[in-house]
């Protein structure tokens, strides 16, 4: 490809697009959705599932992604008509990055409101709002979420700091804040696993939830929600990583990168596992109850502990931070088409960005309350959009970008961007030409009940 660098800049080294694409990567995904979704999924043979999908659809879909995103250095869309020119195949490819702009808006949209209860729980350390008490902590959960006044307000702030960050471009703020905030809040899920370990039975409880599968718990739904929280969790199928890679400068192993980003993706995740079930179970509370599930354990958590309300209050900010960088992420390959194809400053592009998706998440905060029996296929709406895209649209878009990298794009340019030794490189095509592909349809077929 002609152009060497993306007009929106460069990251600055190797290490500050680790960081980058490891923030995308590391957030609500892991900490909120991950306990959740195994609690409500049956546990330990959920999470096999998870991290097979992780190991043999989710490395070599970000490989491909980011390798992707690297030749043409645009946004997803601009990129994938470039590619598809360059390897002479139909300019419809472009099709593949508007999926991916769109489900970007629609995932921030209950992204931010999710991330919103987060602030509020930063506000709620600070006056004391944690408890030693099951019963105290379930009903300010449940007070949030009904108040619609509350939610919008909370999610219009996470809205606001989104747009700020993006406004900035990625290299001004983001670079140095992750830098700092990712091993901190690495530091303290490991001072919860800490805590969770001084429950005594409890703690080898929630281990054995964890780890210990039991495959009658698993159908063709667990086996869906598994390999689209795969996606979900590393970022992938809707071009966060194929933007990011498209900063990303010349000569850096994106195999190696690759493995950093979805290796230290997946020790969060475990690490909020392992924290979160023996609270679960130390205090009688269901490990399928739901979105709520860490907002109902870590109060309580942090209630019983000594100078707990500082804990607290550190963990909630950095789970926010978490959640901004990904946010930004999600809204990127929107902002930068808007500056590449309508002339957008990146201010104005951030506004109509984030405008639109703060709207859309207004009706998502209201499904929670006021809209709760408003339902699309029996599902509410912020239901209904998670299904759709965690699902439906990020496997989909990883299907064909694997299907784009290891069938359509000429040989010779994948090898240049790659650049790993041939007998790696056969495993990896393997990968992204058979397995990935494979699975996801068989995945599909089987919840559309076809076999
Ligand atoms: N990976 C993020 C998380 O786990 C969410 C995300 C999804 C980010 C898709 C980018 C693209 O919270």
């Amino acid at each position: 490809m002609a152009k060497n660098t993306s007009i929106h800049g460069e990251w600055s080294t190797r290490f500050a697009y680790i960081l980058a694409a490891t923030g995308s990567a590391v957030g609500l995904g892991n900490i909120w959705k991950f306990p959740y979704i195994t609690g409500e999924n049956g546990g330990g043979a959920f999470v096999i599932v998870y991290l097979a999908c992780v190991l043999a659809i989710g490395i070599p879909i970000m490989m491909a992604e980011t390798l992707l995103g690297r030749r043409g250095r645009q946004s997803p869309i601009n990129t994938m008509a470039a590619l598809a020119i360059e390897s002479e195949v139909d300019k419809r490819w472009s099709y593949l990055g508007w999926m991916g702009v769109i489900a970007g808006v629609l995932i921030l949209s209950y992204y931010s409101v999710i991330a919103g209860w987060a602030i509020a729980y930063v506000f709620k350390a600070i006056f004391g709002g944690f408890s030693s008490e099951t019963a105290v902590v379930k009903q300010s959960f449940d007070d949030l979420i009904a108040s619609p006044g509350q939610l919008i307000f909370w999610h219009s702030v996470f809205m606001i700091a989104t747009m700020t960050v993006v406004m900035r471009g990625v290299r001004g703020g983001l670079e140095k804040a992750v830098q700092l905030l990712m091993p901190t809040l690495f530091v303290l899920l490991i001072i919860l696993v800490a805590y969770a370990m001084s429950t005594g039975e409890a703690y080898f409880q929630g281990l054995n939830f964890l780890f210990s599968p039991d495959f009658s718990e698993i159908d063709g739904h667990a086996v869906l929600t598994a390999m689209g929280h795969a996606f979900f969790t590393l970022g992938l199928g809707m071009g966060a990583i194929m933007v990011y890679g498209s900063y990303l400068p010349s000569g850096i192993s994106i195999m190696k990168t690759s493995l950093y980003i979805a290796g230290a993706d997946t020790l969060v995740a475990l690490f909020a596992g392992i924290a979160i079930f023996p609270l679960v179970f130390a205090n009688g509370l269901e490990p399928g109850s739901g979105p709520g599930l860490i907002f109902q354990t870590l109060p309580l958590a942090f209630g019983n502990m000594t100078a707990g309300w500082l804990f607290g209050i550190l963990f909630f900010v950095l789970l926010v931070f978490a959640a901004l960088t990904s946010s930004i992420s999600l809204i990127e390959p929107f902002v930068a088409w808007l500056v590449e194809n309508r002339g957008f400053s990146r201010i104005n592009a951030s506004v109509v960005s984030g405008g639109l998706t703060w709207l859309l998440g207004v009706s998502v905060a209201l499904s929670f309350n006021v809209w709760s029996d408003v339902t699309i296929f029996e599902k509410n709406i912020f239901d209904c959009l998670d299904y759709l895209t965690a699902n439906l649209m990020l496997p989909l878009g990883g299907f064909f970008i694997s299907v784009f990298a290891g069938w359509f794009m000429k040989e010779q340019f994948v090898k240049e961007e790659l650049a790993i030794p041939d007998v790696i490189y056969q495993v990896w095509l393997i990968l992204v030409r058979y397995v990935a592909p494979i699975s996801v349809s068989l995945v599909f077929l089987n919840v559309l009940g076809i076999f």
